[in-house]
This record gives structure tokens, C-alpha cells and sequence, in this order.
């Protein structure tokens, strides 16, 4: 028997718009866009360079205000033709871990830190934060490495530090772009592989921009972006 709890939309978007500049400068990043992604799917960007993969991303994080449409993450209506909440700092505190495509892991701190200090932010007491921050670093098999500073780290374990760190609030939304991008194919496979188990796991969802065509049987659905339009969608059997 199937025990989990049945999905849910985390991320709710409809007819999102975005644009940078106007008049002749004006570009339309994102036109028209309109996607639902539930808890436990690993959803992939795909789209040509200058597509607004980025720019959806930063819009589903939070950071990048649209123009039009409205949007819903976990539930809670966040934009509809304005931000409804204030604190958008908090609600990415809260509920977004952002995967980048170089790990921007802090250079001065060790690994354990790297993942504490967000924790830290959060409010957490100092001794919390070093054990949870190890717990992640060994759920994401890099423990062994976790007094190793970044520039120590192989490009594999860097990412997989900043994945720890980008989980480290539990965030149900895990927003990551071209996460795999600085990889050799084996290790963007376990990189992948670990998002898929953290989605199923946590009741998370993942949207991942990605242009590597060797991961993409990891992902549940794909998305293809073209000029700000979503083009082209494709269900996959997941594994
Ligand atoms: N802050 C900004 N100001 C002005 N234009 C922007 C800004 N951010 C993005 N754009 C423009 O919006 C369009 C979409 O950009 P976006 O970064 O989302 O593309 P992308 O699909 O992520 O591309 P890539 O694959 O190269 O990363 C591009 O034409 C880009 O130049
Ligand atoms: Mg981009």
C-alpha cells in the first residue's frame, strides 16, 4: 500500500508576465505562463538561452517581481498583480531553497559552516545548527568531508554542500538552476538522484533549469520555454 499523503499544488502559477525596460528596450522575459507543480514532482526548464528559465525561477523564489498573472506557493496566494506579503525575505527563509549552478559556497567557512550559517540566520541555536548541518551534509553523503573548506571540495561535493545548504530550512519549494551544469554525467546522475529522494521524502517540490540532456529520464515532467512562452510540455513515467 502507497502510504504517502496525496500530492498537492506547492507551486501555482497563472499567466505570470515579466518584462525588463520599456519601449524599445523593453523585453517580455516571460509572457504568459501558467504551471501547477504538486509536492513530490521533479519538474525540469528546458529553452534556449535568453528563454526567461531564470527569470521564471526568480519569480517562483521570490525575487523577481512580475508584471501580471497571479501566483500561489504552498497554498498561500503571494502575487496577484502586487506582492501579498511583505516579508518576502521570510517567506524564502521559509519555504525556497535556491540551488545555483556553481555552488557560491562561502570561502572562508568549512563545509559544516556553510550550512549552519543559513540555519543561523534562521534564529537556530549554534550547537543546533552544527548538528543539523551535519546531519544534512551526511544525508547528502558528503559527512565525510565536512571540515574541508570549499576550495578543498571536487566540483560534486561543492554541489552537493550547496544543496545542504539550500535544504538546510526544510524548504518545500527547491528552486535550482542548472544545478548539474558544472558536473561529469555520474555525478549530475546522483545529484539528481538525491533531489528525486528528497522530493519523495520531504513532500517537497523541485523545478529544476537544466540544458543536459543525459538527466533528463530524472525528472517527472518537463517544461520547454521559448520567448517567454511555454512551448511544449512532456509527462514522463516516473522511475
Ligand atoms: N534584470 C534584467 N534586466 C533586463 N533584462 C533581463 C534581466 N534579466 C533577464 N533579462 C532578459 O530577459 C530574458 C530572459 O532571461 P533569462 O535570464 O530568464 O534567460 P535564461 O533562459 O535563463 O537564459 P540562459 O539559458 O542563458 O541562462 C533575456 O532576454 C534577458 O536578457
Ligand atoms: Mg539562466
Amino acid at each position: 500500500m502507497d502510504e504517502r499523503p496525496p500530492p498537492r499544488p506547492l507551486v501555482e502559477l497563472r499567466g505570470i508576465a515579466k518584462h525588463f525596460g520599456e519601449g524599445e528596450t523593453r523585453v517580455d522575459a516571460l509572457r504568459d505562463i501558467t504551471m501547477t507543480v504538486s509536492t513530490g514532482e521533479v519538474v525540469g526548464l528546458l529553452g534556449p538561452s535568453g528563454s526567461g528559465k531564470s527569470t521564471l525561477l526568480n519569480v517562483i523564489g521570490a525575487i523577481v517581481e512580475p508584471n501580471q498573472g497571479w501566483m500561489r506557493l504552498d497554498g498561500e496566494m503571494i502575487y496577484d498583480g502586487q506582492w501579498l506579503r511583505r516579508d518576502l525575505r521570510r517567506l524564502r527563509l521559509e519555504k525556497i531553497g535556491f540551488i545555483f549552478q556553481t555552488h557560491n559556497l562561502l570561502p572562508f567557512l568549512d563545509a559544516t559552516d556553510n550550512v549552519a550559517v543559513v540555519l543561523q540566520l534562521a534564529g537556530l541555536a549554534r550547537e543546533e545548527c552544527v548538528r543539523r548541518s551535519v546531519e544534512l551534509l551526511d544525508y547528502l553523503q558528503v559527512g565525510h568531508r565536512r571540515q574541508a573548506m570549499p576550495a578543498q571540495l571536487s566540483g560534486g561535493e561543492a554541489q552537493r554542500v550547496a544543496i545542504a545548504r539550500a535544504l538546510a530550512n526544510r524548504p518545500r519549494i527547491i528552486l535550482a538552476d542548472e544545478p548539474t551544469a558544472a558536473l561529469d554525467s555520474a555525478r549530475a546522475g546522483i545529484v539528481m538522484d538525491l533531489l528525486r529522494k528528497l522530493a519523495a521524502e520531504q513532500q517537497a517540490s523541485v523545478i529544476a533549469v537544466t540544458h543536459d540532456e543525459k538527466i533528463l529520464d530524472r525528472f517527472d515532467r518537463i517544461y520547454r520555454l521559448r520567448d517567454g512562452l511555454l512551448v511544449k510540455t512532456e509527462e514522463r513515467a516516473a522511475a
